[in-house]
């Protein structure tokens, strides 16, 4: 048997997008699928077709446009939401339904208003009525991790007998701890008993700041798909980071033994594009991309490092893209060598006047400043960013 392959599901264009202020258009969902093609993502889910024309246009665009990926689209339990899925789908090269319907008591009493057998026949239904209008199905029980185990079971055995391909285990309010998580993933392989041949997946939130290592303990215990978003934006507190699965897996191949198919040299860019397009910076202690990732402060660290940088960096910034110094601006710099550092530092969707804007910040700067590091430019870049975005809000609201 050959090496196990993990399959990376990214939900940035869907969960991402339901981060509190965050709004991507259709040029913006475009842009970032494009990239996410670019690291080698399995499967991206590109939004919610029922929740908006917008949103349905957005996805049918990703769709028709981008080939050789997955493209999945979530539904509620309703025919028409699986009949928008599938006509925003229409054209995609291999097409997922991701179907959904709370399975936990307190979501059944509170919110569905469902008994478990109401809500169970809903579900089966759905997947059957689903069956053969998309190239797979997934179905996820949304609050698995708060669920009745045994219930939980059934309900999964019943959508699989329905035609499911995947079954998704939500970690909906980020509550679970990563070893009862992995047990959880565990009992579902051991007790459902059609379950082979179908993909288990983990969607962690991160409420308590486990995101990751439930994804990672669900992996360690069956789980063959992770579903992450870059830089871990998401409902409240987020979802598992991608950058941080993906790296954790790459890093400790030794212990986890498995591949998985991104190309980590795109981590930056991607993470990069995307703090660009949602306007949310990174704290810079953030793991794998925040500006401090890769940094050395105190002497003993940075002595060490001099000697053999495996001392104290477990990764290389090379590893994920972050092209080392190769020049450095100064007050005598050019437009070009702007434009070109711009990029490097994975800036590359500026428009020409927000780029003549902080070329204009970057010589004041300079003016001031012997030497302008990498750093300075950073924030250049993104301030002038800011002030364009805010600028444009205020035209909105106008
Ligand atoms: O967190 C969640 O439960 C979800 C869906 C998979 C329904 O985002
Ligand atoms: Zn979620």
């Amino acid at each position: 048997m050959g090496v196990k392959r993990v399959i990376v599901f990214d939900t940035t264009l869907r969960d991402g997008e339901q981060t509190p202020g965050v709004n991507f258009d259709i040029n913006d969902k475009f842009k970032i699928a494009k990239q996410l093609v670019s690291l080698g993502v399995d499967v991206i889910e590109a939004g919610f077709p029922a929740a908006s024309n917008g949103d349905f246009e957005a996805v049918k665009n990703i769709a028709d446009k981008l080939k050789g990926v997955t493209i999945a689209a979530m539904a509620r339990s309703v025919k028409e939401d699986i009949d928008r899925a599938c006509s925003a789908l229409k054209n995609a090269e291999k097409s997922r339904l991701h179907v959904f319907i709370a399975t936990s008591d307190i979501h059944l009493k509170y919110k569905l208003k469902m008994s478990r057998e109401e809500m169970l026949e809903k579900a089966v239904e759905m997947v059957k009525y689903a069956k053969g209008k998309f190239d797979e199905i997934e179905f996820s029980a949304e609050d698995a991790s708060r669920t009745d185990w045994d219930f939980l079971v059934k309900v999964f055995s019943e959508v699989i007998d329905a035609g499911a391909n995947v079954i998704n285990v939500p970690d909906t309010v980020g509550y679970a701890m990563p070893r009862e998580f992995g047990e959880l993933i565990k009992y579902i392989r051991n007790n459902v008993p059609n379950i082979d041949g179908v993909m288990i997946s983990a969607h962690c939130h991160n409420d308590l700041g486990m995101a990751v290592a439930n994804s990672l303990s669900a992996i360690e215990n069956g789980a063959t798909q992770v579903e992450v978003t870059v830089n871990g934006i998401g409902e409240r507190a987020g979802n598992a980071a991608m950058e941080e699965v993906v790296m954790a897996l790459n890093t400790r191949k030794d212990y986890f033994g498995l591949v998985h198919g991104i190309n980590t040299k795109e981590i930056y860019n991607t993470s990069k594009l995307v703090s660009e397009l949602t306007g949310i910076k990174l704290q810079p202690n953030k793991a794998i991309v925040g500006a401090n990732a890769f940094r050395h402060q105190a002497g003993i660290h940075q002595h060490g490092v001099i000697n053999n940088r495996a001392t104290y960096e477990i990764m290389k910034p090379e590893d994920i893209g972050i092209v080392p110094d190769t020049f450095a601006l100064g007050k005598l710099s050019g437009r070009n060598a702007f434009e070109l550092k711009v990029r490097q530092l994975g800036f590359n969707n500026l428009s020409p006047g927000e780029l003549s804007d902080a070329f204009r910040r970057f010589k004041d700067l300079a003016d001031r400043k012997k030497v302008v590091i990498d750093e300075d430019i950073r924030f250049v870049v993104e301030e002038t960013l800011e002030e364009f975005r805010s600028f444009k809000e205020g035209e909105a609201w106008a």
